[in-house]
């Protein structure tokens, strides 16, 4: 058996993680701890509660004691670092707590981690890792050519992408420093079910269904490449098994679409199968983001060739499985924008 820390797991790539390393092996122990803020949602968890080899525990990353007992508790074998403020939005108006999760957080876990494994000087228990999941964002922003490459240099522009990119530096410094053994995924886009509608896709179906206006930034023309959260998903599980340490790899599907594209998608996929009054009127144009980053690529190559992966699902087929899921799963949709989320998002796009 395998004992896996899995951080910010009732969130939307973690809950996903969690259900596709339980539905496929019988061999891993999965311990999910999740602060569970406005984003963590244990109604994503729902089909592996009572799930012999999951135990769900409410922690902050930031709680060294925490963390300590966790280690002291389970003989942890890879920890999966998710947890974070995962909004740039909500990052340009409250960067603080970015600092606090995804860089102080981080680097608790690093050094719990580190103390629990070491066995002596730049020595560690046999097979553990530590694998930090971070995004392209931090590469920066992309011309209308070319792509990210786990080698172009980190230019990370909005205080969630520089939060990501300060945590990647720490887990960077434990390996060339320490010899800390430790792997980095930098992922394009996700988008798939349990995803919080804050966030563009999810978002833009609520509002579509509830002939709601849909805000689309600036001119809708900013470039994002998006990728089907199961791959994702995939991609970490084989990092896990066979990244070689100290790597990074980059993680997308070579998937770029404007975000307008993807909001027409979604306008004519309920227009056609669900309700024929939405229609492109409903699109509004808004106030672009501060500091928008125009356009985001990666270039997979690595992972591909090193580890085999590749994505299976398309865009055309995971965006109707994505849609659909929604439609499904109204209740939960219901759930997780009451209370808070109405609050948000008058405030987010009143004045728009
Ligand atoms: P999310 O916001 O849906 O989930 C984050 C989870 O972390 C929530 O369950 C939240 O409760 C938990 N959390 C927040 N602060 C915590 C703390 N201090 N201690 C413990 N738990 C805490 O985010 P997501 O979209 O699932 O992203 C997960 C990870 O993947 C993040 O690290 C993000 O940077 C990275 N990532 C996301 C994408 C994407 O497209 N969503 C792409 C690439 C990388
Ligand atoms: O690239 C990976 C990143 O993708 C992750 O690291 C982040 O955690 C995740 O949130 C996501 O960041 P983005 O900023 O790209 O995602 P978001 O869904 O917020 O926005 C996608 C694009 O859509 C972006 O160009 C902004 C635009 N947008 C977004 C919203 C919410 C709109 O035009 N209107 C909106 O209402």
């Amino acid at each position: 058996m395998k004992n896996y820390l899995v951080t910010g797991g009732a969130g939307f790539i973690g809950s996903n993680f969690v259900i596709y390393m339980l539905n496929k092996y019988d061999d891993v122990n999965i311990i999910n701890i999740d602060k569970l803020t406005y984003a963590g949602n244990l109604e994503n968890l729902k089909s592996v509660e009572g799930n012999e080899h999951y135990t769900f525990i409410q922690a902050d990353i930031c709680d060294k004691d925490a963390m300590q007992a966790i280690f002291d508790k389970y003989e942890i074998d890879y920890v999966v670092n998710f947890a974070a403020e995962s909004h740039v939005d909500r990052s340009i108006s409250d960067p603080e707590i970015f600092v606090q999760t995804n860089v102080l957080g981080t680097v608790n876990l690093l050094n719990i981690a580190k103390n629990a494994w070491q066995t002596g000087d730049d020595q560690y228990k046999d097979g553990v890792k530590f694998l930090q999941v971070s995004t392209d964002e931090v590469y920066g922003s992309l011309g209308e050519t070319g792509y990210f490459m786990e080698t172009t240099p980190l230019d990370p522009h909005s205080p969630y992408s520089s939060s990501k990119a300060s945590a990647d530096f720490f887990v960077k410094a434990y390996s060339d420093t320490y010899k800390f053994p430790v792997n980095i995924t930098r992922c394009s886009n996700n988008y798939g079910p349990y995803q919080f509608p804050e966030k563009l896709i999810p978002l833009m179906i609520n509002n579509v269904l509830q002939h709601k206006d849909l805000p689309i930034y600036g001119d809708g023309m900013q470039v994002r490449d998006w990728l089907y959260v199961e791959d994702h998903c995939k991609a970490i599980d084989m990092v896990i098994r066979g990244g070689k340490l100290g790597e990074v790899y980059n993680v997308g599907g070579h998937n770029e679409r404007p975000n307008i594209t993807i909001v027409k998608t979604i306008i004519d996929y309920i227009k056609k199968n669900v309700d024929d009054q939405v229609g492109e009127h409903l699109m509004k144009y808004v106030e672009d983001r501060k500091g928008h980053d125009r356009r985001y690529g990666i270039a997979p190559d690595k992972i591909k060739a090193d580890l085999g992966w590749y994505p299976e699902t398309t865009f055309e087929v995971g965006i109707v499985k994505t849609i659909k899921w929604y439609l499904e799963n109204k209740t939960w949709m219901q759930n997780v924008t009451s209370g808070s989320y109405q609050q948000y998002y008058e405030k987010m796009y009143a004045n728009k």
